[in-house]
């Protein structure tokens, strides 16, 4: 059987990348990271790539002149590593809908809230500021309207009055680092049938 081939595009930190990576290393992911795709040279998340032996694309988009150019030169290169799946990871850009077509039903994200409620790029900072008293974590597929794809998985946290932002921030990423590679498994093995 062959192994399912991902990209998994980061903008910063990567410790849902990191996740993914153990996921695999660990058997219950059967997939293989093919690439990690960045938008920005100083993420972190490229030197987690580094240490994993990961091969890394860093395409910045100022050297495009629209995003669809942008977009197609990244398509190009996952489809010549004949990429099947795109999971974002902490990636802070809106795909345009030709992107999404390209890969229809074939791309992932990860939310940090429990979707519909708090969409957008600032989740955990808007839950907290709510004040509601519980917020969560999504994996949803992306579609062309933001945020709102079918959902994989969710799985609500709760918010104590001794919460801090931070502290939020914590336990949000700690859910995320199981739910999301769990998640990504169920789905390719679904797509796989
Ligand atoms: C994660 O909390 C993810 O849910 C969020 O960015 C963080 C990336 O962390 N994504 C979004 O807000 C997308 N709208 P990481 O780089 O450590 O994985």
């Amino acid at each position: 059987m062959t192994v399912t081939k991902l990209a998994v595009f980061c903008s910063g930190n990567g410790s849902n990348f990191e996740a993914i990576l153990r996921a695999i290393r660990k058997k219950k992911l059967q997939a293989e990271a093919a690439l990690l795709v960045c938008d920005n040279p100083k993420a972190f998340a490229i030197k987690r790539a580094a240490q994993a032996n990961i091969p890394v694309v860093v395409v910045s988009p100022k050297l495009f002149d629209s995003r669809k150019s942008y977009e197609q030169f990244i398509s190009r290169i996952l489809k010549n590593q004949k990429v099947e799946y795109v999971v974002l990871a902490g990636f802070m850009r809106i795909l345009t809908p030709y992107f999404i077509r390209e890969f229809k039903g074939k791309i992932l994200n990860v939310h940090p809230s429990f979707l519909p409620a708090f969409k957008g790029a600032h989740a955990i900072r808007d839950a907290f500021e709510a004040k509601v008293n519980e917020t969560g974590v999504s994996v949803h597929v992306v579609t062309e309207e933001l945020d709102a794809g079918p959902i994989i998985s969710r799985q609500k946290v709760k918010i104590s009055r001794q919460d801090s932002l931070e502290s939020l921030e914590k336990k949000i990423h700690r859910v995320e680092h199981i739910l999301y590679p769990a998640a990504i498994q169920k789905y390719i093995q679904k797509g796989r049938k």
